[in-house]
């Protein structure tokens, strides 16, 4: 989604900058620009629509340098994608401020500043913030001052970076919904909506919490909080490897990160298992008494992250003997929801900055839940510092906008909360959690040996290249699965993809099914292997095209309109993570296939940061 840059220095920024909007590319974005101020000591602007490389090369035309500046790419929600909606936006010719999020009252805003007299330039919400800023700053003269004024008639999310000739010592930063992070170095500083953007100039990071603003200068960063008041925030160094934004050997980020699975799954399990069971302490040292309290579930994601949660259901009904519900956090935050005594709350997200989960949590908190617990990827997101409990996923940056190596990590923390709550209340038996602990540890080489599938999975994927339609089978567990394997399939090949679970077919989506449909099934050999052989004998009996995923003792034959693809054996409580797999890998060989931009598919952001 966007994506906010800025620096203060003693040399030209704007290599850096331009760096910092490239390592935010990731995210989708429609448009991108930067203003600068410059050895005259005027703010100038460049802005393009498109990719990065384009204003990368307007700016080398331009010969435009300087030692402040701020940048942004921007993914359209109040305006369409063009240059002239494109941040930075300026009010006169001495103030620029780039916004991420939304500004809800922007109507009422322009409304008031268009009777004061502004002239607006573009359809954005974001530009009543820099009129609105302008007004503050020619009633109070200071800069900061103004800022801490214009926000309070803000309402919405923002992550706001404001750079004025008028006091080019400094960058303004202020957050509301919208993550911002201080990267701090030797007799200069810069701003971030994402680390990331700044893992080339520097590792020590000063995250940004709600409500504060920041004056950062070349030399100092000074923060007030929410109240006004001045406020220190710690300094973090970062040490994951800065390798991740590189694909190595790889072809595209996403087929980089599938093969990442065994090692970033291992990661996941590191420092939480014991010999035969999980540590519960690995939730934070109030969990296992507060586990031992909980009789309800309720988790609350989005996309993939909410496929994780509907298979995590299944388990925790089923080896913790609690009831779970699940919904996706777009629905959940909207709904009077009735809280059953005792619940855990418990929200999945890669990224830990979805705007709909952060607004079910924020939600959530005050609807007596008994604690929230979060499993995210990212320990330094909102998600993160405002929940109860954390467990982090350890898959490490994830760059392809398609999500899989946090779907599977997902999948590994919420089997270590199912054993974790199952145990807390009594229900697992000490064999059963034994057993799945030593599966657990085997996982990695499982998910090894469903990788070296790849070129059986390849060949497989021609079947879908002339394809308009398919549909997913699952059950039980599987039908989660069937589902994540749809929405990869959508996503990157913009093939249109559906998922069913089996029992259900014959109540309607049969009759779709005829020779230009191919009908992917996840089989491992479970109790319900039967029932589904007979839903793929539907299938066939209407000349539909089966491709199985199975295991090898299911009896399943390969041949006639049947492509079968054998499985390594897997416990079947951890089936859904290993059967993910070769269905990740369909989708990133049919998209190669038909031409597609895997890593940044069409119309999609990796981090949704509005509603
Ligand atoms: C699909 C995908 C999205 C995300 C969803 C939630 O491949 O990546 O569906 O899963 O936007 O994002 P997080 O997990 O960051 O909350």
């Amino acid at each position: 989604m966007c994506g906010i840059v800025g620096a203060i220095a003693e040399r030209n920024i704007t290599a850096i900058l331009l760096e910092g909007l490239k390592r935010l590319e990731y995210r989708g974005y429609d448009s991108a620009g930067l203003a600068v101020l410059d050895a005259s000591g005027a703010l100038r602007r460049l802005r393009r629509s498109g990719k990065v490389a384009e204003l990368e090369s307007a700016q080398r035309e331009a010969e435009l340098g300087g030692r402040l500046g701020i940048a942004h790419t921007r993914w359209a929600t109040h305006g369409a994608p063009c240059e002239r909606n494109a941040h930075p936006h300026f009010s006169g010719d001495d103030l620029a401020v780039v916004h991420n999020g939304i500004i809800e009252n922007h109507e009422a805003l322009r409304r008031q500043l268009k009777a004061d007299g502004y002239v607006f330039s573009s359809d954005t919400d974001t530009e009543v913030i820099v009129h609105l800023l302008h007004q503050k700053l020619d009633e109070l003269g200071d800069l900061t001052v103004a800022l801490k004024a214009a926000v309070k008639a803000l309402h919405g999310a923002y992550g706001l970076a404001v750079v004025s000739a008028r006091q080019p010592d400094r960058i303004l930063a202020a957050r509301s919904g919208s993550p911002l992070v201080v990267g701090l170095g030797l007799g200069e500083n810069f701003l971030a909506s994402d680390q990331l953007a700044l893992r080339q100039v520097t590792d020590r990071f000063m995250y940004l919490e709600e409500g504060d603003i920041a004056e950062i200068r070349r030399d100092s960063v000074q923060v007030w909080n929410q109240a006004g008041d001045a406020v220190n925030r710690e300094v973090v160094q970062y040490h994951e490897g800065a390798e991740a934004a590189d694909k190595g050997e790889f072809r595209h980020f996403m087929l980089k990160e599938i093969h990442e699975q065994p090692k970033v799954v291992q990661r996941t399990l590191e420092g939480r298992l014991a010999q035969d069971h999980v540590l519960i302490e690995a939730f934070g040292p109030t969990a296992a008494e507060l586990f031992a309290r909980v009789r309800n579930v309720q988790i609350v994601a989005c996309g993939t992250s909410y496929h994780a949660g509907m298979v995590a259901r299944y388990w925790i009904e089923e080896l913790a003997g609690i009831p779970c519900q699940v919904e996706v956090a777009s629905e959940f935050r909207y709904r009077k929801v009735v809280v059953q005594p005792d619940s855990l709350f418990v929200t999945i997200s890669q990224s830990g900055e979805t705007a709909d989960t952060l607004a079910a949590l924020r939600n959530a908190k005050a609807a007596g839940y008994l604690a929230s617990l979060a499993i995210c990827n990212v320990g330094t997101s909102s998600l993160v510092r405002e929940s109860d409990l954390t467990l982090l996923t350890q898959a490490g940056p994830e760059i392809g906008v398609a999500s899989t190596k946090a779907f599977t990590t997902q999948l590994v923390a919420l089997m270590l909360l199912t054993l974790s709550l199952g145990r807390a209340r009594g229900a697992l038996a000490a064999d059963v959690e034994r057993e799945l602990v030593d599966e657990l540890r085997r996982l990695p080489t499982r998910l090894g040996e469903a990788l070296a599938m790849d070129p059986t999975i390849e060949k497989v994927a021609e079947n879908f290249a002339e394809k308009q339609h398919t549909l997913f089978l699952g059950r039980g567990e599987q039908y989660p699965v069937a589902m994540e394997g749809a929405l990869k399939l959508k996503e990157i090949s913009y093939i249109h993809a559906e998922a069913y679970p089996a029992g259900e077919l014959k109540h309607g989506p049969l009759a779709l099914v005829d020779s230009h449909m191919p009908v992917v099934t996840v089989a491992p050999n479970n109790e319900l292997l039967e029932k589904l052989k007979s839903n793929l004998q539907e299938v066939r009996a209407r000349g539909g095209e089966l491709i199985v995923f199975a295991d090898g003792s299911a009896g399943i034959e390969d041949g006639e309109g049947t492509v079968l693809v054998k499985m390594p054996h897997i416990h079947d409580a951890l089936s859904p993570i290993l059967y993910t797999v070769p269905l990740q890998l369909l989708s990133y060989h049919v998209a190669v296939l038909r031409g597609t931009d895997v890593d940044q598919p069409r119309n999609l952001a990796k981090s949704v940061t509005v509603e």
